[in-house]
């Protein structure tokens, strides 16, 4: 048994424009990484947390320490990730424990991510669902281009903005990373190779908080945020 929470924060955070990997960039004074970490934390669902940090990053090395030494609760190690998202994550599964029976992956860029989010994420897998993703709907119309030239309008009813934590039955996502699916840079979340293994995916409830600072715009909006609700 056991739930391993995965937190990806091996990005380079280029778009964000600070010259420093993105788990690093303050945010009311911390760090994303140590806001990412204590939600996970505070949401109580994991027995095991793996950090993926990028190569030799001793600022975010003593981050997840710093997080390992203060919880009484799941164990906190850190490992070096990839150079796609795909292969940190795998990283990351690589170090959990082999009897974990369930895995959330977790994006650190999502810093504001409430507590309550991985507690449904992880209840839906626990009732038996091999994978699970929270989601809200989408408030832009979305248009499938080829070059400069609109080609489709999906129905905007059918279609979900798709967030993190992602939760899986760890054997079924073990064995869908093993099988591969499109080619790795095209694998923008763990679901989709989830979805290339014939595994059903479910939705939950996902969160406006649960929001990926990637953006300049994103960190001034995070920042509004604690400013208004400081945590
Ligand atoms: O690049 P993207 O915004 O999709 O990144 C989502 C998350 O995946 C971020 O938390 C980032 O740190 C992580 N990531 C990673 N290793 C990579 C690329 C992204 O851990 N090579």
């Amino acid at each position: 048994a056991g739930v391993g929470v995965v937190v990806v924060a091996a990005g380079s955070g280029q778009r964000l424009g600070q010259g420093i990997p993105k788990a690093r960039v303050l945010c009311g004074g911390r760090t994303l990484l140590q806001r990412s970490l204590d939600a996970v934390i505070a949401s109580g669902v994991a027995t095991h947390v793996v950090v993926v940090l990028p190569q030799d990053d001793a600022v975010l090395a003593a981050v997840v320490s710093d997080a390992a030494r203060r919880t009484g609760g799941p164990a906190i190690v850190a490992v070096t990730g990839g150079t796609t998202r795909t292969a940190s994550v795998r990283a990351g599964l690589d170090a959990l424990p082999p009897p974990t029976a369930v895995v959330l992956v977790h994006d650190a860029a999502r810093a504001l991510t409430p507590p309550d989010v991985f507690r449904r994420v992880a209840e839906a897998v626990a009732a038996g669902a091999p994978a699970v993703i929270p989601v809200l709907p989408v408030v832009d119309t979305v248009k499938v281009v080829d070059g400069d030239v609109v080609t489709a309008t999906p129905d905007r009813g059918g279609l979900r903005a798709v967030q993190t934590p992602q939760g899986f039955d760890a054997a079924a996502l073990r064995a869908a990373h093993a099988a591969g699916g499109p080619a790795d840079p095209a694998v923008t979340d763990d679901a989709m190779l989830m979805e290339a293994h014939g595994a059903t995916v479910r939705v939950v409830e996902g969160d406006p908080l649960a929001f990926k600072i990637t953006t300049p715009l994103d960190l001034v909006v995070a920042e509004a945020v604690l400013a208004r609700d400081p945590a």
